[in-house]
């Protein structure tokens, strides 16, 4: 029996490089080695999109296509809509019996996630986010998950979920679950802002054509000492050098020398990242051409993943309760 990873992303827009680069990329890589279970987080994309249900409803299906465009084989993995699993909803009100608010309040991901939104109080959903996504976890008893470096303090309070609970009802009834990094740092913008991310309107997206990608590429920030070709540069500040390490790591050395030496302009520099980001992406788009004219295959894809996490996730709840003596 392979080991299962689930890995999921919520439903608030379409997914962009730094999802790629910090999670997608592993998935794909993991698909035939682990069962690979993928969750479409529409209702985590409700604790703070709650009043846009319409862009969620949409999302679905883009962020679904977006997993199965970058190589996802719908054929060896299970995509599942978050909402459509009761179990999901059942394991969130047993573990929210297992955590205290003082341990959510003091998570360092929900705190800058609140500050980020503008939040002065929360919502009571909001802030146990992080026990509904144990359940995520822990419905298909996942070995392992993939993710960024925020989700850490998320995975940490699931495996203390686990044990505690394992250990209060002296069951090994849930598996607790391994945090498995990207060996990428995170991406930064291209626009210098440290972090690329939809709200802040710097995003490179995975459904992005060639010529949006170049225009985005060439409108980088890069080293403003730079004004001449042959101003020395220096590539540790620029958010195009650190795109060369991510995407181009065979030539990001060379880079790095000839900027420092001013043996290269920024115009030829950035039209070399947006070559290697094209070639990356044209595949992705190729599959996202099939998937966008087979629209009902991708809600079968997710209608069957749906029902077989349906299945799963019944009987761990099945199990979870007769841990819990509340089965009759
Ligand atoms: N919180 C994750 C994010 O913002 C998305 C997510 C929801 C998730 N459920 C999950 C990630 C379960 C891993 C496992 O990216
Ligand atoms: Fe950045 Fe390249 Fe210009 Fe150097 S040459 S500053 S690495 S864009």
């Amino acid at each position: 029996m392979k080991k299962r990873i689930l890995t999921g992303d919520r439903t608030t827009g379409k997914l962009h490089l730094g999802h790629y680069v910090g999670s997608l990329q592993s998935r794909v890589a993991l698909q035939h080695e682990y069962d690979t279970f993928i969750l479409l987080a529409d209702v985590q994309a409700l604790t703070t999109h709650f009043e846009n249900p319409s862009l969620i409803h949409q999302s679905i299906l883009d962020v679904a296509i977006d997993n199965l465009s970058v190589g996802l084989d719908p054929n060896i993995v299970t995509v599942v809509q978050q909402s459509a699993v009761p179990a999901i909803a059942e394991l969130t009100i047993f573990y929210s019996m297992l955590t205290t608010v003082n341990t959510l309040r003091h998570n360092p991901t929900i705190k800058s996630e609140a500050a980020n939104y503008g939040y002065d109080d929360m919502t009571y959903g909001f802030l146990g986010y992080p026990v509904s996504q144990t359940a995520d976890i822990t419905f298909c008893k996942a070995h392992l998950v993939p993710v960024g470096e925020d989700q850490i303090p998320h995975l940490e309070l699931s495996r203390k979920i686990v044990r505690r609970f394992n250990d209060l009802y002296q069951a090994e009834v849930l598996i607790e679950p391994q945090i498995m990094l990207s060996n990428c740092p995170r991406l930064v913008g291209l626009d210098g802002n440290a972090k690329m991310g939809k709200s802040l309107g710097n995003a490179v997206y995975l459904s992005d054509d060639a010529d949006t990608v170049s225009k985005k590429v060439m409108s980088a920030v890069t080293d403003p000492s730079r004004i001449a070709k042959t101003d020395p540069g220096h590539p540790e500040i620029c958010t195009v050098c650190a795109y060369h390490k991510v995407f181009n790591a065979p030539e990001y050395e060379d880079i790095c020398t000839q900027c420092r030496a001013g043996a290269i302009g920024c115009v030829a520099c950035k039209r070399n990242l947006a070559k290697k980001l094209n070639d990356l992406m044209d595949p992705f788009r190729e599959r996202r051409a099939y998937y966008e004219s087979h629209l009902d295959e991708v809600k079968q894809i997710i209608a069957t993943g749906t029902e077989k996490a349906c299945a799963v996730g019944n009987e761990t709840v099945r199990e979870v309760k007769s841990a819990m003596s509340v089965l009759l």
